[in-house]
């Protein structure tokens, strides 16, 4: 996907392109993500996520976006060789290193597809899971149709994803703090979906159950947390946009970071779990 999206960065390279590059896209913004995923935090995240879904063995499980596949392997372990896991993923980098790690588990298949048009047919899945995926969805409402079509009556899914603006970061220079958190929200589509993602998924067709918090937080700074590959993610993704310069990032990267030598960093921002199920017989279980 490289198509110019009308918005010009300050260097001239087309956001979308900056997008792909700066995060989830490419092979070393994919491999960053992998190890940023597997911070405790986000670890302790996804065990919600699967403790929530009550998976069985046999059952036929969606992930959608699954990235570098660690919820894809774990759910595959549960549901086992009798129940399958199917993934769509529109990132080639994310898709390989998700059937890397999912290779001892034939009966999981990860695909390079798109949300907003899901290759399966309607009605099959029991269950299905996204995290940290429509957010970055310019169509959310059709990939939310979609998620809904693919479910069968009864099926249930679980949805998680940041506001962007609940981000809590103890730092020296507050309207810098502003301006690069600015610039940040340019890295997705919808920055603040939670917030509105309710009547999105009852549009879709979905019954509303159960919206938790959960809150990625470390107060203390930790090169493998997080917060610290957030804080890389936004350092190289915000330079040239809002007049911010390679140095100013550096500048605030490193503000950051002496935070922490002192003690005194503090980071939190809040995810949020959406438990949905399709309306209709037979029940889910
Ligand atoms: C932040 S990662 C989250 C990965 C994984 N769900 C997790 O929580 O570990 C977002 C993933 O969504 C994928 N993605 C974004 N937009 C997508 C779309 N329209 N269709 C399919 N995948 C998409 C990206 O390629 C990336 O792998």
């Amino acid at each position: 996907m490289a198509e110019t999206s009308g918005l010009e960065a300050a260097d001239g390279i087309d956001p979308i392109e900056k997008i792909e590059n700066g995060l989830d896209f490419n092979e070393a913004t994919a491999r960053a993500l992998e190890r940023m995923y597997q911070a405790p935090e986000v670890q302790l995240q996804r065990a919600v996520v699967l403790h929530s879904m009550s998976l069985r063995a046999g059952e036929v499980v969606l992930d959608v976006g699954p990235g570098p596949g660690f919820l894809a392997h774990d759910m595959a372990a549960i549901v086992g060789p009798s129940g399958v896991v199917s993934g769509i993923d529109q990132s080639e980098p994310m898709v390989a290193l998700a059937r890397g790690r999912c290779a001892d588990q034939d009966w999981v298949d990860i695909q390079v597809g798109e949300a907003t048009d899901l290759p399966y047919q309607s009605g099959i899945f029991d269950a299905a899971v996204s995290t940290q995926v429509y957010e970055y969805v310019e169509d959310v409402e059709i990939a939310l149709a979609e998620l809904c079509r693919v479910l069968r009556p009864g099926g249930r899914a679980f949805i998680v994803d940041t506001d962007w603006s609940s981000i809590v970061w103890a730092n020296r220079d507050p309207e810098r703090m502003r301006r690069m958190l600015e610039a940040w929200d340019q890295h997705l589509a919808y920055p603040h979906l939670p917030a509105s993602l309710t009547p999105k998924l009852k549009q879709a067709g979905f019954q509303v159950v159960r919206r938790d918090v959960h809150p990625m937080f470390n107060p203390e700074y930790n090169p493998d947390s997080y917060s610290a590959g957030i804080l890389e993610g936004v350092r190289s993704f915000v330079v040239g946009r809002n007049g911010i310069s390679e140095a100013e990032a550096d500048a605030w990267a490193a503000d950051l970071r002496e935070l922490g030598e002192a003690g005194e960093y503090f980071f939190s921002v809040n995810r949020y779990l959406f438990q949905v199920i399709k309306p209709g017989l037979p029940s889910e279980g």
